[in-house]
């Protein structure tokens, strides 16, 4: 058991595909997966994933190189396919040999996917349905992932227990398809392995890894809170859209819905036009992840977190995180 052979042996495409030793992702997480972070992962066998966020093209490139500085293993780049310079970030990428670059936030803007596939990199989508799936596949998609709600960050509203059995049975066999969203320990990887994935995505596990930057302050709520905890943000008003977005309760969640109740007010009195009053929700919570990540206001600020936060309970090195999950499927599967 001690080389985690039957895991690794239904991981073997994913593992194949990253380069890695074990096809456990590090979702991308803006502002926690840095340099320390994606090379710790990827150093311990996994696959750590920058997160470009809102990064500029020339902040992006001092993240890779820093990167690379620190490990000789593979590690992909994340970006947002809403990104004004989507096109330079992929330029970056590709002077940079980046092997795997994940495009997540939306549908690619055309020729993004053909632009990465220029430079030989393989392209990661996320798709939330089967059928955007398929045609994402077809168009150039080399793997999915398939993320449900319980994740933390920006989600959407299934299950992922219920995406894996919409999904898996219809792709797996012919595509790579990792699954994503409130994982928290090495049991349910077995089960989805079983199922036809190739590898899991984890975020919530890994944030608060002792190579984490994240503040002392922020990692303490994660060790503090509970699965109940990391709720969804609730859009108040039909007229006034909120992208779901799953963080830990606290000062600024409550704040945020008596915003939309203000701003719900003011467009009422016609105080406010509908342009005007839907940027005052967007810019809400503008910047409040770092607040919460660098500056340590986990009051204010947001602390993404998804459900499985509650396992998260002490800081641990990535490489005691990764071996306790590997042998945690292990003997997962071992059972069978
Ligand atoms: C603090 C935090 C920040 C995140 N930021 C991003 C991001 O910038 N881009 C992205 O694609 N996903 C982001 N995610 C989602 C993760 O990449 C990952 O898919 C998710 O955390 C997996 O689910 P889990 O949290 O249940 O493990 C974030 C998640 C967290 C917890």
């Amino acid at each position: 058991m001690g080389n985690f052979s039957k895991t690794r042996h239904l991981m073997r495409r994913g593992i194949e595909f990253l380069g890695s030793e074990y096809a456990i992702l590090c979702g991308a997480m803006s502002w926690v997966s840095e340099r320390n972070l994606v090379s710790a992962i990827s150093n311990a066998g996994g696959f750590g994933v920058i997160a470009c966020g809102a990064m500029t093209p020339d902040l992006l490139d001092a993240e890779i190189a820093a990167t690379k500085a620190l490990t000789s293993k593979p590690f992909g780049v994340n970006l947002i396919t809403m990104h004004p310079m989507l096109f330079e970030l992929i330029a970056v990428c590709a002077r940079h040999e980046v092997g795997h670059v994940v495009l997540a936030g939306g549908i690619p803007p055309k020729g993004s996917v053909e632009a990465i596939k220029a430079f030989g990199a393989r392209v990661i989508v996320f798709a939330p349905t089967l059928a955007l799936a398929k045609k994402l596949l077809r168009s150039g998609g080399d793997a999915l992932v398939i993320e449900g709600m319980e994740a933390g960050g920006h989600i959407g509203p299934v299950a992922t227990s219920v995406l894996a059995q919409e999904f898996l049975p219809a792709l797996a066999e012919e595509h790579l398809v990792f699954v994503a969203g409130g994982i928290g320990r090495g049991e349910a990887i077995a089960g989805y392995l079983e199922m036809g994935a190739v590898g899991v995505q984890l975020g919530t596990r890994f944030a608060c890894a002792t190579e984490s930057i994240a503040h002392p302050a922020f990692k303490k709520a994660f060790f503090r809170a509970n699965a109940r905890d990391a709720i969804t943000s609730v859009q108040i008003d039909p007229r006034l859209p909120v992208i779901p977005v799953r963080a830990l309760k606290n000062k600024g969640t409550e704040e945020f819905a008596a915003k939309q109740r203000e701003v719900a007010l003011l467009l009422d009195q016609g105080s406010v036009d509908m342009t005007e009053a839907q940027l005052r929700i967007e810019h809400f919570w503008a910047g409040a992840l770092r607040r919460a990540v660098i500056d340590g206001d986990v009051e204010n600020g947001s602390v993404m977190a998804g459900q499985s936060v509650g396992m998260v309970t002490h800081e641990e090195p990535v490489s005691e995180i990764i071996a306790a999950l590997m042998a945690e499927s292990e003997t997962a599967l071992g059972r069978r």
